[in-house]
């Protein structure tokens, strides 16, 4: 499997079969497990050729700690791409060969998308965020790039950049993998005792229940409830429960039958910041 590791031969690469069907791109920090193999195998099946960045890019951390912290397992994560195929191209750069010295976001406005949520929390985050995946749009220029719904503001966000900046491509959401017992998956969840991933499994089952009474009940007797479901739940700080437009992300207000709702929670176990949501209608 080819691991690029410069610009110029990601392009070289990639101009040596101009004419083919259709590019995929499948951007990641790394740390790989079931949740990037399910974009990574969507986008092997609908594209010709596809590429996996792998790139802890430090602009979207807001602190050197938590960016020191981010799990670095590259030869595994090699050996579960090689798993599923051995015909994805690899783009595994430097923070240098990206950032060229320079390791700075871009600013962007993403018409209130980034100020509520996870960009309320986490100052800056989604400028990193788009310098990084507008940076790798116009290096691979893929016809369709792979997002997962576990960020679903992200994926709001990067196809709001997509629009705004006019790049052809086509952003796919992908649905949100789950471990055994509910919790979403994610790089951070190796990081929790096993008791506390366990526990964290109440995380989505309070989505699970709050999606069933939103059917029946108003948006906020809806949230209150869910907020005071965590009360019982001390190693889970509850940061945010929140029920957003799922096109605007605004709280809902009160619910018009014609928008789609989602919930979303925000939650630290043990330090470990964990994201979750559902679709509600
Ligand atoms: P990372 O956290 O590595 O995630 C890469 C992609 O995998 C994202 O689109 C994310 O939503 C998706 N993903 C992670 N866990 C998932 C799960 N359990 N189910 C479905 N999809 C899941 O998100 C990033 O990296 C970065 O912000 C990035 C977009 C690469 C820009 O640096």
């Amino acid at each position: 499997m080819p691991v690029i590791t410069t610009k110029k031969e990601l392009q070289r690469h990639l101009s040596s079969s101009p004419n083919r069907a259709s590019l995929g791109l499948v951007p990641t920090m790394g740390a790989l497990h079931p949740g990037h193999a399910a974009l990574v195998r969507q986008a092997v099946a609908e594209n010709e050729t596809v590429v996996v960045s792998i790139f802890v890019n430090p602009t979207q951390f807001e602190n050197n700690e938590d960016l020191d912290k981010y799990p670095d397992t590259f030869e595994k994560d090699i050996l579960l791409l090689e798993e599923i195929t051995k015909d994805v191209v690899v783009f595994a750069p430097t923070a240098d060969e990206i950032y060229e010295h320079r390791v700075q976001s871009k600013t962007y406005d993403f018409e209130g998308l980034d100020k509520v949520m996870e960009g309320a929390f986490r100052d800056g985050h989604f400028n990193g965020v788009g310098t990084i995946v507008e940076t790798l749009l116009h290096l691979v220029a893929p016809d369709k790039a792979y997002f997962g719904e576990k960020d679903f503001q992200q994926l709001q966000i990067v196809r709001k950049l997509v629009a705004k900046k006019d790049i052809p491509v086509t952003i796919i959401g992908c649905p949100v993998v789950r471990e055994a017992n509910g919790l979403a998956m994610s790089s951070r969840n190796g990081r929790l005792s096993e008791a506390l991933r366990q526990e964290a499994s109440f995380i989505y089952k309070t989505l699970r229940a709050a999606k069933k009474k939103f059917g029946t009940k108003s948006a906020v007797n809806v949230m209150d409830w869910a907020r005071k479901q965590f009360e019982g739940h001390p190693d889970l700080r509850l940061e945010y429960f929140v029920i957003a437009d799922v096109e605007t992300l605004t709280p809902i207000q009160k619910k018009k039958p014609e928008v789609k709702y989602r919930a979303f929670a925000a939650v630290y176990a043990d330090g470990v910041r964990l994201i979750d949501n559902i679709a509600l209608n």
